[in-house]
């Protein structure tokens, strides 16, 4: 069965990353939530897709620039107004809402435009620390970022790419990590899907949200979908069952 991950929380309907979109995912009973990390001025984890603050907060310039007090004043709503309570939460806030349910977490460490030393043992941290890592893929684009997290023996972890590669399945298994988590586009047949699986990998595509690519996908046997319209993807599923039964 395809795994449902509500991308960025369910961001269809509420602000992406924001503790509003990730209570309505638990509430649409996705399997996982994804959502993405960044670091402040004063080395403070927060869940925030963007390096910078300008196109989902009324504030502008990098998150990195910003204390955690600075961003916690700013509205996030990013353009859906009836959320403006909306803020920036803190990596801790996220986990914290996520202990008592009993969803998967993919960690996503945006370390791949900004650097931010430290970044990786501080998220284990938290995860650890909220007794969460059997839930938890951590996954980056930056695969240097990879390696670090598998020495420090943390796993499972998600490659994450952005263009068409070729044999992408032999770039990943040789990273060592568990999963491949491509952009959707890059998923070009129920080829891709079987070559992954005989490399050992789970697939895991991104952003998936129209009905026709979500059942193309499903019937390949990709192993998850991120998708901010959850309930779309789960209702998909359930009538790929109905048609299997
Ligand atoms: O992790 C899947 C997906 O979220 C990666 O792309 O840009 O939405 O973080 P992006
Ligand atoms: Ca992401």
């Amino acid at each position: 069965m395809t795994e449902i991950y509500g991308h960025r929380g369910a961001a269809a309907y509420a602000p992406e990353n924001t503790i509003p979109s990730f209570k309505l995912a638990i509430g649409l009973h996705a399997d996982a939530v994804e959502f993405d990390v960044q670091m402040t001025s004063d080395h403070q984890l927060v869940v925030i897709h963007d390096e910078t603050l300008d196109r989902t907060t009324d504030g502008s310039g990098p998150v990195k620039s910003h204390t955690l007090a600075q961003l916690k004043a700013l509205d996030a709503c990013a353009g859906k107004t009836d959320f403006r309570q909306a803020r920036i939460p803190t990596l801790d806030e996220v986990l914290e809402l996520l202990v008592p349910t009993k969803l998967r977490l993919n960690v996503e460490l945006k370390n791949s435009e900004v650097e931010y030393p430290g970044l990786e043992e501080k998220a284990v941290e938290a995860v650890r620390r909220h007794g969460l890592e059997r839930r938890v893929v951590f996954s980056t684009f930056n695969h240097y970022s990879l390696r670090l997290l598998e020495d420090m023996g943390v796993g499972p972890l998600g490659c994450l790419y952005q263009d068409i590669l070729f044999r992408p399945w032999r770039y990943v298994a040789a990273l060592g990590v568990e999963a491949v988590h491509p952009p959707a586009v890059a998923v070009f047949g129920k080829r891709y899907v079987r070559k992954c699986h005989e490399a050992g990998l789970y697939v895991r595509p991104w952003v998936v949200n129209g009905k026709a690519e979500l059942r193309r996908l499903m019937r390949w046997g990709v192993d998850a979908v991120f998708t901010d319209a959850p309930d779309v993807a789960m209702a998909v599923r359930d009538d790929l069952a109905a048609e299997d039964a």
